[in-house]
């Protein structure tokens, strides 16, 4: 397997949310993407499986199918997100946006390598390959107690194959993140997410924020301007005062998702 190139090989950034079911994940790409747009920042919102017209079909084949042998389960969300990353990510992060990814490869090791019988590094080589090495720049990892999110969710309607699997997956889901952060500090950042949304995005700002200082990103203007280069200073000014203007708007109303 090949190594992953340096992060900086692209002038976007590359941004993952990962965690269980009810975390927070959408939340916190909704209030992330707002404050983009307020900046006039370059983004995209993309989610997996699914972020893709084939990804849609592989999505529903995965979640509502019945019976997946685990390999072929590996291989589709694989399948998903080398169409995903070919079409959709790369030539984001190459025009110089910002990428928000609901959930990424660590969704696949955590869920499919750690919960099931294949093995994590085997998940993730696997994944690595789909996407010729690209890892994100940051990988928010909001961590939270798994029957808190779990109340979070009740009401949504009828669970999918996955939310069904109980307690017992959901605290191994839970550890297995976890892990996967130790493992990578300098990529992940953990973030409590038993509380307020507020709070919670409090934190996502910052880290993306030290990431883009880190990674030294040239991000691009959205909207009419979408092609002309932001310098760091600009984008953090701009983003930093829209973070404050959304503080002091108050807390925003709940998203659903
Ligand atoms: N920090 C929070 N505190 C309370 N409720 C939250 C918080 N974050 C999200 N929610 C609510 O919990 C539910 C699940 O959030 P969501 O962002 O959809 O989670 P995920 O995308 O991780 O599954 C939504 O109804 C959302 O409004
Ligand atoms: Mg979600």
């Amino acid at each position: 397997m090949t190594q992953p190139p340096p992060a900086t090989a692209h002038p976007g950034l590359f941004i993952s949310f990962e965690g269980g079911d009810g975390v927070g994940k959408t939340t916190q790409i909704r209030i992330l993407a707002d404050l983009l747009t307020a900046a006039d920042v370059d983004h995209i919102l993309t989610r997996e499986p699914g972020g893709t017209e084939l990804g849609v079909e592989i999505r529903r084949l995965l979640l509502h199918g019945g019976h997946v042998a685990p390999r072929a389960e590996a291989l589709l969300y694989a399948a998903d997100r080398a169409h995903h990353i070919a079409t959709r990510v790369r030539p984001a992060l190459e025009r110089g946006a910002v990428v928000l990814a609901d959930r990424y490869l660590d969704s696949s090791v955590a869920y499919q390598g750690a919960a099931r019988s294949l093995g994590p590094q085997e998940v993730r080589d696997l994944s690595l390959w789909a996407t010729e090495g690209l890892l994100p720049d940051l990988t928010i990892l909001l961590d939270g107690d798994p029957d808190l999110a779990e109340r979070r969710t009740t009401g949504r309607g009828a669970k999918d194959r996955l939310e069904q699997e109980g307690d017992v997956f959901r605290a191994a889901l839970r550890e297995q993140f976890l892990t996967l952060a130790q493992a990578e500090p300098e990529r992940f950042v953990v973030v409590d997410a038993d509380r307020p949304v507020d709070q919670v995005a409090d934190d996502v700002i910052e880290a993306v924020v030290a990431a883009v200082r880190r990674h030294g990103v040239h991000l691009a203007h959205g909207g009419a301007h979408q092609g002309v280069l932001l310098g760091l200073e600009a984008f953090v000014e701009a983003f930093v005062e829209a973070a404050v203007r959304r503080s002091a708007a108050g807390p925003g109303e709940e998203v659903r998702s």
